[in-house]
């Protein structure tokens, strides 16, 4: 027993005395090729537990290939990150350690509120669109919405719906982020969302009597806010020429689209004529 113990009482000595020899001998001498990564971490615990648990490809770099030298022979054996990474716009701004907070979990990013320019050096579309379709999101930061990497704000984060029942998915069926004024939408288009604003045409149209009634406002109102159809696109000339001639307005009989075939004061007044009867 007694046997045991001191013998295992001495390895462990021995190991001691070993590590702190090899470690002094390691700091005395500056050249890499004299420590490796698993001489480090008997030092420092930290930078290699954030390598092994987030170091991405830093993993494949020696933490001597950055960290040439060590104290006291080397001051400070910080590496500049543009001793390696060359050649690209964004390899040249300044401060990366502000954004890549920490070398050794190289993607894990944050930045500050007010960041746009450094955004430019990999998105250049998004800027352009903001740009070129002039909006109030024009002068926000790209970081103001986007405050993580990667990550898309929801609208209704900053602004209220325009009608109670209409959810956070729903902004992007008429809107774009980079470009909200530029309002556009497919024809499935439900016509509850036009009436959130239209309150009065979705009602006249919707309580109607005529064929009209059964359509969606994008079926009309096609593809782009306040574009306005012409009747004739769908019905082409529907009367005899010279009728046509005399009263050119098809309002002046049909009222407007949302309500037709109440037939106005107008049409009253000039007498609708005999070529066109009421249909029984
Ligand atoms: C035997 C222990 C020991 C070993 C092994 C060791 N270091 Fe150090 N290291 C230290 C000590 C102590 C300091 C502080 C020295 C000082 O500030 O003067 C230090 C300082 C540093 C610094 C500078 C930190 C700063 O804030 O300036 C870096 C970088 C560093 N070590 C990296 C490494 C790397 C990489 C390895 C492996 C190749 C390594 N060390 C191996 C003990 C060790
Ligand atoms: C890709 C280059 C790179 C690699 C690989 C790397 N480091 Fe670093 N390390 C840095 C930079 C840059 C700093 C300075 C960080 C700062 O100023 O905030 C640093 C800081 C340090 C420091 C001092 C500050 C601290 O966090 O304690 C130590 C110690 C250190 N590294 C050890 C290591 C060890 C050990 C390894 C290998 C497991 C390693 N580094 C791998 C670039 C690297
Ligand atoms: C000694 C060389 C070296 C230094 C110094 C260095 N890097 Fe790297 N870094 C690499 C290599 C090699 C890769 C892998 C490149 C590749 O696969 O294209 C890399 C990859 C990266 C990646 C991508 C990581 C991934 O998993 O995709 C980031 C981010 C990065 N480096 C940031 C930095 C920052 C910030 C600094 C300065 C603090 C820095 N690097 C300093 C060598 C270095
Ligand atoms: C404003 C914040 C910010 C600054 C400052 C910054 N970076 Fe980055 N960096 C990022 C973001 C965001 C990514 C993209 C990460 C991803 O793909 O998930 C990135 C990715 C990288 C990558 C990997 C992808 C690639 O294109 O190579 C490297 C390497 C890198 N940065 C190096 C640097 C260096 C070197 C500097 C300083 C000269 C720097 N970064 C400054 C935010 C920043
Ligand atoms: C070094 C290059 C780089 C920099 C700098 C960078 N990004 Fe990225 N970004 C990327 C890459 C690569 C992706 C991943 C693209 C993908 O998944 O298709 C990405 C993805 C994104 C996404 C998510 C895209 C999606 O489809 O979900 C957003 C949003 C984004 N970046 C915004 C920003 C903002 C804002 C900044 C400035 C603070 C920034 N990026 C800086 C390279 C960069
Ligand atoms: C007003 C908030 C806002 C601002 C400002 C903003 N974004 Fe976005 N961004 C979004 C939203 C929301 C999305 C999701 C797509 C959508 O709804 O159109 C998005 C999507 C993205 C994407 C994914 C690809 C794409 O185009 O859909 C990238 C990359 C991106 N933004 C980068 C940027 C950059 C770079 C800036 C600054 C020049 C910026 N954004 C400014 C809100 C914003
Ligand atoms: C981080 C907050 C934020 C997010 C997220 C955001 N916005 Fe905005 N938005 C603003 C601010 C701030 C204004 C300017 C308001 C003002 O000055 O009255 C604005 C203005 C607008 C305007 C009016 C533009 C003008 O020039 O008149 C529209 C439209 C708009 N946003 C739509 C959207 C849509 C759609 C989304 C989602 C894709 C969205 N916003 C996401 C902050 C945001
Ligand atoms: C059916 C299409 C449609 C949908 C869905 C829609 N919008 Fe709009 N939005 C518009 C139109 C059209 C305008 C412009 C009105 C104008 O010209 O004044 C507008 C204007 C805005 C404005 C500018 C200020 C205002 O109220 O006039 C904001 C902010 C806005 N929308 C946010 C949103 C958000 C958030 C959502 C999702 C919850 C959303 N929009 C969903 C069509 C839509
Ligand atoms: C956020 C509120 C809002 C939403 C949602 C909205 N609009 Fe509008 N719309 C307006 C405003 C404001 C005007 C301008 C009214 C004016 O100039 O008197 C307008 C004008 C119009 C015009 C008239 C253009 C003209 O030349 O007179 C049409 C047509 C129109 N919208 C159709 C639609 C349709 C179809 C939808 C659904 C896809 C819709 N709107 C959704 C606010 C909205
Ligand atoms: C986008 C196409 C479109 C536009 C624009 C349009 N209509 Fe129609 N209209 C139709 C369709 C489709 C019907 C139904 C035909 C059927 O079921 O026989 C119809 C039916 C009618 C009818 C018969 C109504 C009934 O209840 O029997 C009249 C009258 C009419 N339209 C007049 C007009 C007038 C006037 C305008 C312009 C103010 C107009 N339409 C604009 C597509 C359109
Ligand atoms: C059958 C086609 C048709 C349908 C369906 C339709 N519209 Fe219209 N709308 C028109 C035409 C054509 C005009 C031009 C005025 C006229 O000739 O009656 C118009 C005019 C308008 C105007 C501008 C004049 C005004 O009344 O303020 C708005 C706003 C409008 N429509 C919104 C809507 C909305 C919202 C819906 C769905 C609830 C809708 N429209 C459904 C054809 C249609
Ligand atoms: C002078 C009055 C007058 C004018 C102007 C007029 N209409 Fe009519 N329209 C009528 C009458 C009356 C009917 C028959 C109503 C019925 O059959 O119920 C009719 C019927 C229609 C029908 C339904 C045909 C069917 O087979 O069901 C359409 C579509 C129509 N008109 C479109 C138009 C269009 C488009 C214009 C403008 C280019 C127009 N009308 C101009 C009076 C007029």
């Amino acid at each position: 027993m007694r046997e045991v113990k001191r013998s295992s009482l001495l390895v462990v000595l021995f190991l001691i005395v070993g590590i702190l020899a090899y470690g002094g001998m390691a700091l005395a001498q500056t050249s890499k090729a004299a420590l490796s990564n698993e001489d480090c971490v008997k030092c420092h615990t930290g930078p290699p537990a954030d390598i092994a648990s987030a170091g991405g490809k830093h993993k494949n770099v020696a933490c001597s290939d950055c960290h040439v030298g060590h104290p006291p022979a080397v001051k400070k054996p910080i590496p500049q990150c543009t001793q390696c990474h060359t050649g690209k716009p964004h390899y040249e701004l300044k401060g990366c350690l502000s954004c890549h907070k920490n070398p050794h979990t190289p993607l894990k990013i944050t930045f500050g509120g007010n960041v746009t320019d450094p955004c430019l050096t990999c998105h250049t579309q998004q800027i352009a669109q903001l740009r070129d379709n002039k909006s109030k999101h024009t002068a926000l930061y790209c970081s103001t919405c986007h405050s993580v990497h990667g990550k898309v704000p929801q609208c209704t984060q900053c602004h209220k719906p325009h009608a109670a029942d209409m959810g956070a998915g729903e902004c992007k069926k008429c809107h774009k982020a980079h470009m909200p004024k530029t309002v556009t939408y497919a024809s499935d288009i439900p016509s509850k969302d036009c009436g959130a604003c239209h309150r009065k045409a979705f009602e006249v149209l919707t309580t109607s009597t005529a064929k009209h009634k059964t359509f969606a406002c994008a079926f009309c109102h096609q593809a782009k806010h306040k574009m306005v159809p012409q009747c004739q696109d769908c019905h082409g000339v529907p009367h005899p020429a010279g009728i046509m001639a005399k009263f050119p307005k098809c309002s002046e009989c049909h009222n407007i689209a949302h309500d037709l075939n109440r037939f106005t004061a107008a049409a009253e007044k000039k007498e609708a004529p005999k070529e066109i009867k009421k249909k029984k």
